[in-house]
C-alpha cells in the first residue's frame, strides 16, 4: 500500500470513527454466532492479532478466552476510542495500536489472525492474506469474516461508486463472492477448516483457515 493510499484510508475511517463507536450491531445473532465460531478456534493460551479492529469491541469480547490481543488498525481515532475501553475496563491483555499488517512491530509472534469486515476494504486483499500467513506459525490460524457483495453488484457497484464522490465510502471496496474469497485465501498455502455465512443474506462469508 502506498503511503498516499494508506492516509487516505486512514482519513476516511478518522472521520467515521466516532460515529462508527456509537452505532449499533445490525444483526446481533449474526454476530454471536461468528463470535462463538471464532472461540472454538481459540486456546487460553493464544496470541491474537487482530487487523482492522475499528473500536476493538470485538477484542474486548474475546479477551478472556486467549493470552493476548494486539488490535491493530489503519484509523488513529479508531484506536484511541479503542484505548479509552481498554483503559475504562481495566483490561490487561488488549494492547490496540495503529498500523497495518507488516509494520515494523506489528510482527508477532502470533497464534492466530483475525480479520473482522476487513478483506473488502484493504487496497490488495491477496497481499494481506500472504502476509498473514507469513506471520503464522504451522497451525497458527486465520479467522475472517467479510462481506460477499458480487451476487448484487447491480446495486452496490454504483451505490459506492455515489456515496464515494461525496466521501461517504472507502476508497476500496471489492465485491467478493463467497468462492472467489476462499479460493484467494487457500490459493495463499492455508488450508480451509471451517466456513459459513452468518448472516446467510448478502452474505458475510467466515472462513476459519489454518497455516500447514
Ligand atoms: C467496517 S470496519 C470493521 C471494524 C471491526 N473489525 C468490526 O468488525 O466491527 C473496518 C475497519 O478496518 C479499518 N481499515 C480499513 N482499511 C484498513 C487497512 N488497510 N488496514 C487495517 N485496517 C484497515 C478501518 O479503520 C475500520 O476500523
Amino acid at each position: 500500500m502506498t503511503a498516499m493510499t494508506q492516509s487516505t484510508d486512514a482519513q476516511f475511517w478518522d472521520r467515521a470513527a466516532r460515529k462508527y463507536a456509537q452505532s449499533k450491531i445490525s444483526d446481533m445473532e449474526a454476530y454471536q454466532t461468528t463470535m462463538a465460531r471464532t472461540r472454538a478456534h481459540l486456546a487460553a493460551s493464544d496470541r491474537v492479532f487482530e487487523l482492522g479492529c475499528g473500536t476493538s469491541s470485538t477484542a474486548l469480547l474475546l479477551a478472556p478466552d486467549v493470552a493476548h490481543v494486539t488490535a491493530s488498525d489503519i484509523s488513529a481515532e479508531m484506536i484511541e476510542i479503542g484505548k479509552e475501553k481498554v483503559w475504562d475496563g481495566g483490561i490487561r491483555n488488549v494492547t490496540p495500536v495503529q498500523g497495518v499488517i507488516g509494520d515494523p512491530g506489528l510482527d508477532g509472534p502470533f497464534d492466530v489472525i483475525l480479520a473482522f469486515n476487513l478483506l473488502h476494504l484493504v487496497p490488495d486483499p491477496e497481499a494481506t492474506i500472504a502476509r498473514a500467513f507469513a506471520q503464522l506459525p504451522s497451525g497458527g490460524r486465520f479467522i475472517s469474516k467479510t462481506p460477499c457483495m458480487a451476487g448484487k453488484r447491480w446495486i452496490f457497484a454504483p451505490l459506492i461508486a455515489g456515496l464515494r464522490l461525496f466521501g461517504r465510502a472507502p476508497t476500496h471496496v471489492h465485491l467478493f463472492r463467497t468462492d472467489s474469497l476462499e479460493r484467494m485465501i487457500s490459493d495463499t498455502g492455508f488450508e480451509i477448516v471451517e466456513t459459513g455465512d452468518y448472516p446467510r443474506r448478502m452474505p458475510s462469508h467466515f472462513v476459519v483457515a489454518r497455516k500447514p
